[in-house]
């Protein structure tokens, strides 16, 4: 029984990832290149900077993944590469790196959905059990999704307009803090004691899906409303008062949705997991509610390809193949 070594690459939004994950769940090297210096310039991700970014570094983070593995592309089972959803410039050159080396050295390759990584990076972590329900909250998704097995994704909730790390991003731009907010207005917030009263999003009663526009739009009218009247906003009661509401409607709604459908696991993955708030809400609730909940450290949280290399791998293992007419697919569906 020969070990199985795939090589992870991750390119859909502005870092420039390369992994190599052994037998599906042990990181055997894994580097990111961030561009996120160069996008706080910019106050947030340029498609075309982006793109440019990832063709400069892509054949280095490969080329370093492999060295810090001590493998060369023989001892590779395939190469797995993030398909989609994100921006398409971004995502071709990761597909086209991706297609090259699979070529050069004759591997099959594996296109995988940026969301499932984000589950499976759980799987470096510890085993998935399922039925398993995962919370994903990044900059560009927030999904209720209900694993009833692997490679099986069954979407039972996701938000109508900003996602939940979109909203810590526009709101902290609002406070004049630096970008990506979400860090910001976590420490903010846990350092306040006091926070402003902002509206619950819940939706219909039974709804699984979430909103944050107007929650954003609360916070800018309180702004703009105290600002009028002469007065001066404090940012960390602004940024409590908006954690408060995005970490309970995220808490509830989740908690509500693993006792429906019975679940022997949740997970929580993306960037926005990374929050200090919501881990210790959903750290709370499924603790009394004697469910297992985990969120894979920060590391694996945000984008990487660890977490694409750990979702291939198992798609490896269930016969799943690409085709070298891969193409990036910017709104691909789970
Ligand atoms: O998963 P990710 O790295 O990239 C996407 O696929 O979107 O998520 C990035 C998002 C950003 O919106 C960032 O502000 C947010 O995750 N984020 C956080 C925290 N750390 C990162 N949001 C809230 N609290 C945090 N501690
Ligand atoms: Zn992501």
């Amino acid at each position: 029984n020969k070990d199985m070594y795939i090589l992870g690459i991750e390119t859909s939004c502005d870092e420039t990832a390369a992994s190599v994950v052994k037998n599906g769940h042990e990181i055997v090297s894994n580097v990111v290149a961030s561009q996120i210096q160069s996008q706080q310039r910019f106050g947030g991700v340029v498609p075309e900077i982006a793109s440019r970014h990832h063709v400069e570094q892509i054949t280095l983070v490969i080329e370093e993944a492999l060295a810090k593995a001590e493998l060369s592309p023989s001892d590779l089972d395939a190469v797995a590469v993030t398909e989609g959803p994100g921006l398409v410039g971004a995502l071709l050159i990761g597909i086209n790196a991706a297609k090259a080396f699979a070529f050069a050295n004759g591997l099959p390759i594996i296109g995988v959905h940026h969301i499932a990584g984000h589950i499976y990076a759980n799987q470096l972590m510890q085993p998935m059990e399922f039925p398993l329900l995962a919370l994903i909250v990044s900059g560009g998704h927030t999904e209720l999704v209900l694993m009833e097995n692997h490679g099986s994704f069954k979407l039972i909730g996701e938000t109508r307009d900003d996602a939940a790390g979109e909203a810590y991003d526009k709101v902290a731009r609002v406070l004049g803090l630096p970008y990506p907010g979400g860090p910001h207005i976590d420490k903010l917030a846990l350092g306040s004691e006091e926070a402003v009263d902002f509206p619950r999003a819940w939706l219909e009663p039974d709804s699984y899906d979430f909103s944050f526009s107007g929650l954003k739009s609360a916070v800018i009218n309180y702004k703009h409303n105290l600002e009028q009247k002469g007065g001066e906003v404090n940012p960390a009661h602004v940024a409590a008062g908006f954690q408060q509401s995005v970490v309970e409607v995220l808490t509830d709604k989740t908690l509500r949705a693993a006792k429906e459908y019975g679940v022997k696991q949740v997970i929580a993955a993306g960037g926005v997991a990374a929050n200090k708030g919501l881990r210790a809400s959903l750290d709370a609730v499924f603790e009394k509610e004697g469910i297992p909940f985990y969120v894979p450290p920060i590391y694996l949280c945000t984008d990487n390809a660890a977490m694409i290399a750990a979702a291939g791998s198992s798609m490896f293992e269930s016969g799943k193949r690409g085709s070298m007419e891969m193409n990036g697919r910017p709104g691909m569906e789970l």
